[in-house]
């Protein structure tokens, strides 16, 4: 189900009432016991790890709305049976109109690019941070719990590891730093509004679906790409730069998870294996599961690059419940299989992030 709402519906001043029974609707998220059938709004459902969330609660019995703009998302990801608006997150009454009546709102749309906020530092703050304040203000007109997405950028360059939650945060760029603002406006929301929100900084997530040029994991697809079709892979600096890579299928059970964990105190959790894994380690594994030996070129370091980057999961894993997440191999046999099927579902953007290491 499609809807694409003419700008004159958005002009129209949508009113965004305040419902009169405090979390009426969401309550059974709160007290644990599960409702027959519930409906969430996913902000970039149409997105990378949003097109697997929406799979999993469809799959599970629940309704999904999604709200994208298909900027770096596409319709081919929509999950069958699953309404779309097609619009902005950082229209408020965009947002309000897409909030009503759901049970809760799981809010992963942004411009997940370091380097679309150099060169657009303000537009991109609108999206992230302003977007993210649009979804928090809906939810607390409308009396909706929040989960969002954070994300491990807001750390920078930790010297301890691996970095636990409490870590001091030093975000070395503006997507970085607008991820901390959600995390600061979900505590207002929480402590001012009564909103319950729940932030998950992500770690390096990858799977199939992922855009090959996301700065998180897109050197995964570059990787399989060149092995496939039987190049060599380029290496920036000695390879043994590490990074925690988590399968989104991990990252999909702790936003479930998450779900029933959102509270007022607005917690935030790490989403990560707490395994490092070197680039010339995930690249001779790419290589080993696409049946290829490793031919490797070492290039010079690339500079500002973060040198280690490891979340502590033990925090997560114990308020979540989450068990042991996948390992890369398996996780890479999926992101292969997907490439070999012709990457069913991923529409070409005019993206330009720079991955880590390739
Ligand atoms: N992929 C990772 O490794 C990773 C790591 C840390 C945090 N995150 C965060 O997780 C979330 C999901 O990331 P992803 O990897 O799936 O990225 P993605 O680009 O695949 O998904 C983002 C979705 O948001 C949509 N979107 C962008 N701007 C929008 C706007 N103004 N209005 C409505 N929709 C908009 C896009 O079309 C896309 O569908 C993001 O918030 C990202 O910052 C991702």
């Amino acid at each position: 189900m499609l809807s694409r709402w003419p700008d004159s519906w958005h002009r129209r001043a949508h009113a965004c009432r305040r419902l009169p029974t405090p979390y009426a609707r969401g309550k059974d998220l709160f007290s644990g016991n599960p409702k027959l059938m519930s409906l969430f709004l996913i902000t970039g459902g149409c997105g990378f790890i949003g097109s697997h969330l929406c799979a999993a609660l469809v799959g599970r019995g629940d309704k999904v709305r999604v709200l994208d703009d298909l900027s770096t998302g596409s319709e081919a990801n929509l999950v069958p049976g699953a309404e779309l608006i097609v619009g902005d997150v950082g229209n408020p009454a965009t947002v309000c109109a897409a909030m009503e009546g759901v049970d809760g709102c799981v809010h992963l749309a942004a411009i997940a690019s370091v380097e679309r906020g150099v060169r657009d530092w303000l537009g991109t703050h609108r999206v992230n941070l302003s977007g993210s304040i649009a979804v928090l203000d809906a939810a607390r007109l409308r009396r909706v719990p929040v989960v969002y997405a954070s994300s491990a950028a807001i750390y920078g360059d930790q010297v301890n590891l691996p970095i636990a939650e409490s870590a001091p945060k030093r975000p070395l760029s503006a997507y970085g730093a607008d991820k901390l603002g959600c995390e600061q406006h979900a505590l207002v929301a929480g402590v001012v509004h009564g909103t319950p929100t729940l932030g998950l900084r992500f770690f390096n997530v990858f799977g199939p679906r992922q855009d090959p040029r996301s700065p998180y994991s897109g050197v995964i697809s570059i990787f399989c790409d060149r092995f496939s079709q039987g190049g060599d892979v380029d290496i920036f600096g000695d390879g043994e730069q590490t990074r925690d890579f988590v399968f989104v299928s991990d990252v999909v059970a702790a936003l479930l998870a998450g779900l029933k964990a959102a509270s007022t105190e607005a917690p935030v959790l790490n989403v990560c294996t707490g395994r490092p894994i070197s680039v010339r380690h995930l690249a001779e594994t790419v290589a080993a599961v696409c049946g290829r030996s490793a031919t490797i070129q070492y290039g010079s370091p690339r500079a500002g690059e973060i040198r280690h980057s490891l979340g502590d999961p033990h925090r997560s894993r114990a308020v979540l419940g989450l068990g042991e997440p996948r390992g890369l191999r398996e996780g890479l046999e999926e992101v292969v299989a997907w490439l070999r099927a012709g990457r069913p579902g991923l529409r070409a953007t005019g993206g330009s992030a720079q991955p880590i290491g390739a």
